[in-house]
């Protein structure tokens, strides 16, 4: 199968990710089915898609027409075996839970048609693991979009250990149908490119907060004072505190026991304090988007060093051999978020001996390994 020859794409999971991956296959054209466990998660999804084309329309991106072609050409389901008994291409958004996301693999390979492709939108999760449970394993992929699909740029096209080279590339092929911008993560590798690079931001993050160093507000307002459109907290509000969690939890498991979440991102967790999905987070978002009060900005707080952290992971995914070049590492960054820049192309102008350094002092302050400087970085020939 070619890209040209896929028609139907099913969505597994309708919340956050998989009805935004929904609306962009059917902005690219694509007949859609998108399905939940409740006919009530279904339906949000919907609603949500609707509310989005109609700020489309409102911005004149798509016509009043075509925005009604599109909610003719998409399908809601419960049942996982009829969402995707004539899929070509199936994309899983379900939650960041390993036995879960096997669980729907199994239904899938049982259900879909012999020539689908079966593609995960896991933040982190192994792709081989996944594929593990399928009889399909070569033609099981990540597809990881970004949050909110529909204005996120970046698509890692992951890699398993056993997923076929024709699969990578049909997959890679289709994101750029969908108007993305598609990155190959050619080694199966824990949060990928883009997470794995912010993963350890997030040690720091929840450190300071910790520590009572500072408070979300005073940073979130020092880094949309430098023009950032969201702080890194309202951020981690707005991707969902439930997500944050598990992938810390992951990272933990099998990365390194600093990225263990911290104890106030559990006490969240087990009051359902979730973020934006249900209305409180680290922020109030009961009355829609937090308001930054933008005077409380912690000046002393330094934002290169949020770039240090990042610039010494990135080198960590070039010694593992997980994206090719520095130059792909920075066009995932650069089009995963809201930053426009690469950690590399910011390393230029800063220097990479001053970035291993406040590494070197982080790792010491904080007592966290994963913020040692590499080689690469204190060579800093990239
Ligand atoms: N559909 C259509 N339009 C939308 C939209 C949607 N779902 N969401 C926002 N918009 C539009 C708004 O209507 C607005 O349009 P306007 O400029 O014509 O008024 C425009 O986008 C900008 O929105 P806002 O004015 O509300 O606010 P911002 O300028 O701050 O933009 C944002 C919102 C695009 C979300 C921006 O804050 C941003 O880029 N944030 C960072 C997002 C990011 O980093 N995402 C990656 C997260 S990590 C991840 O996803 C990994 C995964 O594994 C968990």
């Amino acid at each position: 199968m070619k890209a040209e020859d896929v028609k139907k794409i099913t969505v597994i999971g309708a919340g956050d990710m998989g009805h935004g991956i929904a609306e962009v296959a059917l902005l690219a054209g694509y007949r859609v089915a998108m399905q939940d466990v409740e006919q009530r998660f279904v339906d949000r999804g919907l609603t949500r898609i609707k509310e989005s084309l109609d700020k489309l329309v409102e911005k004149q991106k798509v016509t009043a027409e075509n925005k009604n072609v599109m909610l003719g050409n998409i399908k809601t389901f419960v049942d996982i075996a009829e969402a995707v008994k004539d899929a070509d291409l199936v994309i899983e958004a379900v939650p960041e839970i390993m036995g879960l996301k096997k669980k729907v693999f199994q239904a899938l390979d049982s259900a879909a048609p012999k020539h689908a492709i079966l593609a995960s939108n896991t933040s982190n999760m192994s792709i081989t693991e996944i594929a593990s449970v399928t009889e399909r394993p070569e033609h099981v992929v990540g597809m990881h979009f970004f949050n909110p699909a529909v204005l996120m740029k970046l698509v890692e096209v992951i890699k398993g250990d056993k997923t076929g080279e024709a699969t990578v590339q049909l997959t890679y092929d289709l994101a750029l149908k969908m108007n993305k911008v598609p990155v190959r993560i050619e080694k199966d590798s824990i949060g990928f490119a883009y997470n794995r690079i912010n993963a350890p931001t997030q040690i720091l993050l929840g450190l300071m907060v910790e520590r009572g160093m500072a408070n979300p507000e005073e940073i979130d307002a020092k880094m949309k004072k430098i023009g950032m459109p969201m702080g890194p907290y309202e951020l981690m509000d707005y991707v969902g505190l439930d997500v944050a969690y598990h992938g810390a939890r992951y990272f933990s498991d099998r990365l390194s026991r600093d990225y263990e979440p911290p104890g106030w991102l559990k006490g969240k967790i087990d009051a359902g304090e979730l973020g934006k999905k249900t209305g409180r987070g680290i922020f109030d978002w009961s009355k829609g988007r937090p308001e930054i009060d933008l005077s409380k900005a912690k000046e002393d707080f330094d934002p290169t060093i949020l770039i240090a952290i990042q610039v010494n992971e990135a080198t960590k995914l070039l010694e593992e051999g997980v994206v090719k070049s520095a130059g792909e590492i920075d066009k995932a960054m650069a089009s995963g978020g809201g930053s426009g820049f690469g950690p590399f192309q910011m390393a230029r102008g800063i220097g990479y001996d001053r970035l291993a350094k406040i590494c070197e002092d982080l790792a010491r302050e904080f007592g966290v390994k994963v913020f040692e400087p590499t080689e690469t970085l204190k060579k800093g020939n990239i």
